[in-house]
């Protein structure tokens, strides 16, 4: 590999606890569990990341192309968030698309001083980005770290001291219940200073109709998505689904404002997994929850920064407004402007 081009694996990379043990105990947690639930980051083994690349290229899923009009658009008003000079260009998840590549490209023939840096936990992931890059943009520097991404973003931090522009592209947040995305920005606001930028995509509420097509594809590659989890624990795991027992199932629920989709057991079945050594009895009709997609109003997103630490900078919508790029600044007010505002408060009081 050429010098600019480096994979990096911070520190507790090689965990005693490894990722098959992790997925047979969430399974069994999953399965165990009233009603059944498995999480959505489990469907992106090799053939489940396959199935999304294809999803991005169905009609139906409107997501993809709706994001990259407004990278293709906006680059350079996105570049001058990052005006401080070298910075990282931190990029959540090594969803390597062409909206990173559109970025990256015009980043570099912009001149900007900058270092990406992709984090994914996925060694295969990685390894695929980062030797694709090489080969479609010539004399950049990455380094891509292996690991989780707040272990990546806190060693960031202490290797170089620079300002950070985090992307988290694709609506990759909207598998986060509200509860579970605060505290998803809570951490990624600690692991920044005050000022840097983070870029986040949002799928906006929208037509009913258009939200469930983008996840009833007519071409089924949606269904076969859902159902690779069944096949990814048959392959990893030893167990015995039989999917043509199971129909998928993806509905919007107006009042949570999320995309929910479920593999429905069709008979009473018994079906047994050999890492986890035991059978899990699925009743005629009961449901197994494999994802949320979230889709927001502005007003959700204001709320969800205000509520993190987070000032709201910029809505970049695409021209139909399916989608938001929104720009957000860490606020972590210094010292001094703490000292100030105390002074403020007891001279109100007093
Ligand atoms: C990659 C999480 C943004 O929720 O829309 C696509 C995954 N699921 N079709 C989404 C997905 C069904 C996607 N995200």
């Amino acid at each position: 590999m050429p010098k600019g081009y480096k994979i990096l694996y911070p520190s507790d990379h090689a965990d005693s606890f490894n990722e098959k043990d992790a997925f047979a105990l969430d399974v069994l947690v999953g399965l165990s569990s009233t009603p059944k639930s498995i999480s959505s980051k489990y469907f992106y083994d090799k053939r489940g990341s396959e199935l999304f690349r294809q999803i991005c290229l169905l009609p139906e899923y409107y997501l993809t192309e709706r994001e990259l009009e407004i990278i293709e658009r906006h680059r350079q008003g996105i570049a001058a968030y990052a005006s401080e000079s070298p910075f990282n260009l931190v990029e959540l998840g090594a969803g390597f698309s062409q909206k990173s590549i559109l970025l990256l490209d015009h980043f570099a023939k912009a001149g900007l001083a900058f270092q990406y840096v992709p984090i994914d936990i996925s060694e295969s992931a990685m390894a695929e980005l980062v030797k694709s890059l090489e080969k479609l943009i010539p004399r950049l520097e990455v380094n891509g770290l292996v690991t989780d991404y707040f272990n990546g973003l806190k060693w960031l931090n202490h290797r170089y001291r620079r300002k950070n522009l985090v992307l988290f592209l694709g609506s990759s947040i909207g598998n986060f219940t509200h509860k579970r995305a605060c505290f998803f920005l809570r951490n990624l606001w600690n692991c920044l200073n005050h000022d840097d930028a983070v870029l986040i995509g949002f799928d906006m509420k929208k037509d009913i109709d258009l939200l469930l097509r983008a996840y009833n594809d007519s071409q089924g590659v949606t269904r076969e998505f859902n159902l690779n989890l069944l096949h990814r624990i048959n392959r990893e795991l030893g167990g015995k689904f039989d999917a043509g027992k199971f129909r998928y199932f993806g509905t919007y629920n107006v009042f949570s404002g999320a995309m929910e989709s479920y593999l429905v057991s069709q008979e009473r079945q018994m079906v047994f997994i050999e890492a986890i050594g035991r059978s899990f009895l699925f009743e005629p009709w009961e449901p197994l929850h494999t994802e949320y997609s979230y889709k927001y109003l502005a007003s959700d997103i204001e709320q969800l920064a205000e509520e993190t630490g987070f000032e709201v900078h910029q809505h970049i919508y695409d021209s139909k407004s399916y989608f938001v790029d929104s720009i957000w600044r860490v606020q972590k007010p210094g010292n001094t402007e703490l000292l100030a505002r105390e002074l403020r408060m007891t001279a109100k009081v007093g």
